[in-house]
This record gives C-alpha cells, sequence and structure tokens, in this order.
C-alpha cells in the first residue's frame, strides 16, 4: 500500500471567490492498493462511504477512465483529521488523495497540471483542489475549461486561526443562497481586495487584510447558516485578528493572525466565545502548507 497526506485547504480567503485558497498543516492520511475487489475502511469513528461512491474510490476511477484503463478495485483506508462539511476542503482532500493514488499505479501518466485540471473538473471550482496539489497560497483562473494557477508561498509569521463550529454546512446550500447576478461596483469592490490578499499574504503586509477579508459576493449571503458567527467575528478582532472571514463556502470561520498572537488565540479564543454563550466550537492555529498532497511512504 502506498500512504498519501493531503492537507486540508481554505478556499475564497474572503474576497477571492472560487479562485484563491491556501493549503494547511492539517492532513488526511490515506492508504490505497490496486485490488480485484472494493474493500474501504476508515481508521477513525467517521462513517464514509465503503462503496463505489466513495469519492476517493471515484475520483481514482475517473484517472482510469481518462487513461483509457479500467480500474479493478481498490483497498482504502482512510484517516480524516480534516473535519467533513466543515469548509475546510474535504472533499478536495479525497479528490486528490485519490487522483495521486491512482496516478502512481498507472506509472505516472498525468503531470501535476494534468491533475489541476481533473481535480478541478471533478469537484467544479478550482480553489481547493489547486492548493491541496500545489500547497502554498494559490490564485487559480479557469479559461476553457483548463485552470491558470500560481502558487506562491505565504510570509512565514502569518497563521490561520481556525473556529470550527460544531454543526455541517452543504457547499451546495450555501451556493444556492447566491444571487445570480451582481453590480460593476460588486465586481470592483471584490476584484481590488483579492489582488490586495494575494500581496498582502505573500509580503506579510498584515495591516491591508482587514480591507482584503471585505468581499460583497457570498458571505453577507452565507452568514445566515451560521449560528454564532457575528460574536466569533467581534471576538477574533477584539483578540487581535488582522482580518476574519469565512473558510470556503463556512461555516467554519478563520482568523488571519501571525505567530505574536498564537499563544493568545489558543489559551483565550474559546474560552470568551462560551463565555457569549456560543457553545461547541473548537479553535485550531494553523500554518501554510507550502508543499501540497505527497505520497508519504511507497
Ligand atoms: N469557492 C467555493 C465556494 C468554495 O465559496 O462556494 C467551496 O467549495
Amino acid at each position: 500500500m502506498i500512504k498519501i497526506q493531503i492537507p486540508a485547504t481554505s478556499a475564497n480567503l474572503g474576497s477571492g471567490f472560487d479562485c484563491l485558497g491556501v493549503a494547511l498543516n492539517m492532513y488526511n492520511y490515506i492508504w490505497i492498493e490496486e485490488d480485484d475487489t472494493i474493500n474501504i475502511s476508515s481508521k477513525d469513528d467517521i462513517k464514509i462511504p465503503t462503496d463505489k461512491t466513495n469519492l476517493i474510490y471515484e475520483s481514482a476511477q475517473r484517472l482510469y477512465e481518462e487513461c483509457g484503463k479500467k480500474l479493478p478495485g481498490l483497498s482504502i483506508i482512510q484517516e480524516n483529521n480534516i473535519p467533513m462539511t466543515r469548509g475546510l476542503g474535504s472533499s478536495s482532500a479525497c479528490i486528490v488523495g485519490g487522483l495521486i493514488g491512482a496516478n502512481r499505479f498507472l506509472g505516472s501518466p498525468l503531470s501535476r497540471n494534468d491533475l489541476v485540471n481533473l481535480a478541478c473538473k471533478i469537484e467544479g471550482h478550482p480553489d481547493n483542489t489547486t492548493p491541496a496539489l500545489l500547497g502554498g497560497l494559490v490564485t487559480s483562473a479557469m479559461e476553457n475549461g483548463r485552470v491558470y494557477s500560481v502558487s506562491v508561498p505565504v510570509a512565514e509569521h502569518i497563521r490561520f486561526g481556525v473556529f470550527i463550529p460544531p454543526f455541517e454546512l452543504k457547499t451546495e446550500t450555501a451556493r444556492g443562497a447566491l444571487p445570480n447576478e451582481y453590480s460593476r461596483e460588486n465586481a470592483v469592490y471584490n476584484l481590488s481586495r483579492s489582488a490586495l490578499m494575494t500581496a498582502a499574504l505573500f509580503s506579510g503586509s498584515l495591516d491591508n487584510l482587514r480591507v482584503a477579508v471585505q468581499d460583497s459576493l457570498h458571505q453577507p449571503f452565507r452568514k445566515k447558516f451560521i449560528k454564532g458567527i457575528d460574536t466569533v467575528f467581534r471576538m477574533s478582532y477584539e483578540l487581535g485578528s488582522y482580518g476574519t472571514y469565512i473558510s470556503g463556502a463556512g461555516p467554519s470561520i478563520i482568523a488571519i493572525i501571525d505567530d505574536t498572537l498564537e499563544e493568545q488565540f489558543q489559551k483565550y479564543a474559546i474560552a470568551h466565545l462560551e463565555a457569549r454563550g456560543v457553545e461547541g466550537w473548537q479553535f485550531k492555529a494553523l500554518s501554510t502548507d507550502e508543499e501540497g498532497a505527497k505520497i508519504v511512504l511507497e
């Protein structure tokens, strides 16, 4: 069996709807090998599909099809450290893991770029799958079904303070709440801020982040699904967040902080939420994963 490590990802970063994403140092692990049958299990208590509808299996099968091969079966063991349906890229991790495994079994016919394109086709948008594959802070654009992307490192002192709620939010539901049309004013508002976000995270210019996380395309319409969101935002700014945003489609919330604030957040964030009646949330301070998914054991 080979063992694959895939990072969590945070998409959008507020203003970069469907185009920005960052890989984080929280990982799912997959042990996988070709087999005559389908044999899927989990190392933890998390319930996963154990038949052909398993997303790792489906993604591996898709790669075989693209290469004109038939997948006989797979043995898969999952270790799921990325919380599911929380806006932290758990489904992208499955897609990317399945593709990397399948590609290796076929002798690596697809390049990393090919994998980026195929992963995006399966997921529907590139802002989680591309950073999961490339690592770092990734800007992606789609043109004629192809992903054009650049990964850059995030300034070393930046941390992502992740608030994970005790409830799930399906991406489908969160996307369903968005309008079909926006004004030019809204478009310019987000364009300018997402460009600022990339430059600010790359250069470590923290003072720009409060403006760079603002957006008018998705967060205002998704707030209603996230109970306690106003308290989490307010409290994160009180503790010193440079910019707070809904991670991906939500419901997790991320406060961008630096290494000097990490201890303060670890110590007080959850206690302050509970004192204000927002119960059951978890907090983790994460760094950027700069490498992306990889095979860690052959
Ligand atoms: N860009 C996507 C969204 C990320 O906001 O809907 C979630 O997969």
